[in-house]
């Protein structure tokens, strides 16, 4: 064949190949063309049998015909695989911006909780974990809180048989620390708590709270007021106020309740802080000695405190949500605020 017929012939080609619909057919062309009982190489076998004056012309023709046939093949098999990856007519384009995926940010509950662990770590607090099923003597008995205090009554906690309940507190974390470890002990615990309460603006039934524990030799009061002013400026920032107002707890004392000076209106009053211009942010107090009796500690030698904060507020206050129950919904609008 004379390189003529061959560029012919090579147009031939390369037609069927831009023509094929399918893979299979594609196939068929390579074979046809470049397969071993195929027409080209027949043609490359014939060259011999050409005049001497033709044979190098033709024998180029034939080598293009076999690279040209060859990219096109592979270009139509490209274009073939990728229509049936995504649709009728649509071929890859390596040059489109790829599609964004919505990324997912922290919850401002987590957000709290992150931000409260790494400034007491920074005090050399280490973090404790204890289970959300609790036994009735670690949240209550072991805490000094006697069988007719309001809080065992099944109307404020849910029991789950006579000894075990959903925690309705994070202080039973104390209790378990302090059995497994002598003093000092110095922690803090993040974690969900269960109370039966009616859910509104400022309740809900499963909160959470952040209990901290510093039990060593010669701890004092001041030292407590110290840790949660200091804890105070580093998440609301250094205009934050604190107040501690007397209060009880049966496993504490004396005992006092911490307000911080409402984030939003900076104590002016707001629905937040209900007019108040404080919000009350954790319970406290130094650990009373009959607590350090049920875990074997000796409370002639040992002192320290205890607080528990609740970490819903300090989110409602730090970011300004007016409704509780917005910390629960998963309402998009409301998380990506805090993208
Ligand atoms: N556990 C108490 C509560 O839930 C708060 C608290 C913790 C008080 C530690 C004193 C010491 O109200």
């Amino acid at each position: 064949m004379r390189a003529e017929e061959i560029g012919r012939l090579k147009e031939v080609a390369l037609g069927e190949v831009k023509a094929a619909k399918t893979i299979q057919e594609l196939e068929s062309i390579r074979v046809k063309y470049l397969g071993r009982k195929g027409l080209l190489p027949d043609i490359m076998g014939a060259l011999r049998d050409l005049p001497a004056g033709e044979r190098a012309a033709a024998g180029l023709a034939a080598n293009a015909f076999k690279e040209e046939l060859g990219a096109t093949l592979q270009v139509r098999r490209c274009e073939l695989e990728s229509n049936r990856a995504s649709g009728p007519s649509r071929l890859f384009d390596p040059s489109l911006p790829g599609r964004w995926r919505p990324l997912g940010s922290m919850h401002p509950v987590s957000m709290v909780i992150e931000e409260t662990v790494r400034i007491f770590s920074r005090l050399g607090f280490t973090v404790a974990d204890g289970p959300d099923i609790e036994t009735r003597y670690n949240n209550f008995e072991a805490l000094n809180t006697p069988d007719h205090h309001p809080s065992l009554d099944p109307t404020d906690t849910f029991w789950l048989d006579d000894n075990k309940i959903l925690r309705t507190q994070t202080s039973p974390v104390q209790i378990r620390v302090m059995l497994s470890q002598k003093p000092p002990v110095r922690i803090i615990t993040p974690g969900r708590c269960y109370r039966r309460d009616t859910t509104d603006a400022t309740h809900s039934a499963n909160f959470h709270q952040i209990e901290g524990l510093y039990v060593d030799r010669n701890v004092s009061l001041a030292d407590l007021k110290g840790i949660l002013a200091f804890y105070a400026r580093e998440m609301m920032g250094p205009q934050v106020r604190v107040r501690f107002r007397p209060h009880f707890f049966p496993f504490t004392e004396p005992s006092v309740e911490c307000d911080f000076s409402c984030h939003l209106c900076e104590g002016s009053g707001c629905r937040v802080c209900k007019h108040s211009g404080w919000i009350e942010i954790a319970g406290a107090g130094m650990v009373d000695p009959r607590v350090y009796t049920k875990v074997g500690y000796d409370p002639e030698v040992v002192s320290g405190y205890a607080f528990g904060m609740g970490v819903e507020r300090i989110a409602m206050i730090k970011y300004g949500i007016e409704d509780i129950r917005m910390l629960y919904e998963n309402d998009l609008r409301f998380l990506q605020q805090f993208a």
